[in-house]
């Protein structure tokens, strides 16, 4: 039987840590969905058009991922796609409490449906994408932490 995987964020923007974790994902599962939030409660900086085209162009061309935007509950949404996991990164202990709770209401609203967390890359640990805006809105280098369309991307919203 074929396994789907979820993989859903904000993505804004995709960073390093994402790409490691959809690598990562394809061991557990034989396809791999990212899926971007349309809807979050904060205020993207990019439009979701945008940040699924970053992930397209940071991730490439492999018939086994693909990327959805999304709107609503994650919980309807999987099973929409016939996921029958989702697949969250953990980085710190500060994820932690987040993430439970995400986990268990997921669990709530859709019991067949299990969340799993996959550490990513000891190097990219200390990443995110809020952090990534904070550097490039103050002019710092991203080059390391982003692929480079996101970097470019980054750039042009952020040029005086
Ligand atoms: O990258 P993020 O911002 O940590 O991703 C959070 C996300 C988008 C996965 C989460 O906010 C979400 O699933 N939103 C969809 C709405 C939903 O299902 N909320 C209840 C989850 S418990």
């Amino acid at each position: 039987m074929m396994r789907t995987a979820i993989y859903p964020g904000s993505f804004d923007p995709p960073t390093r840590g994402h790409e490691d974790l959809v690598r990562r994902s394809l061991l557990l599962a034989d396809r791999v969905v990212v899926a971007v939030a349309v809807n979050v409660s904060k205020q993207p900086l990019f439009p979701v058009e945008e940040r699924l085209q970053m992930l397209r162009a940071a991730i490439g061309d492999d018939p086994r991922i693909s990327f959805q935007s999304f709107d609503g509950l994650l919980a309807e949404f999987a099973k929409r796609v016939g996921a029958s996991v989702i697949v969250r990164g953990l980085r710190a202990i500060s994820d932690f409490e987040y993430e439970f709770q995400m986990a268990l209401m997921n669990r709530q609203l859709h019991p067949s449906l299990e969340t799993v967390f996959l550490v990513p890359a000891v190097d990219l640990t200390y990443l995110s994408s809020s952090l990534v805006r904070e550097v490039a809105r103050f002019g710092g280098d991203v080059g390391s932490l982003v692929h480079p369309a996101v970097a470019q991307a980054l750039a042009s919203r952020f040029s005086r």
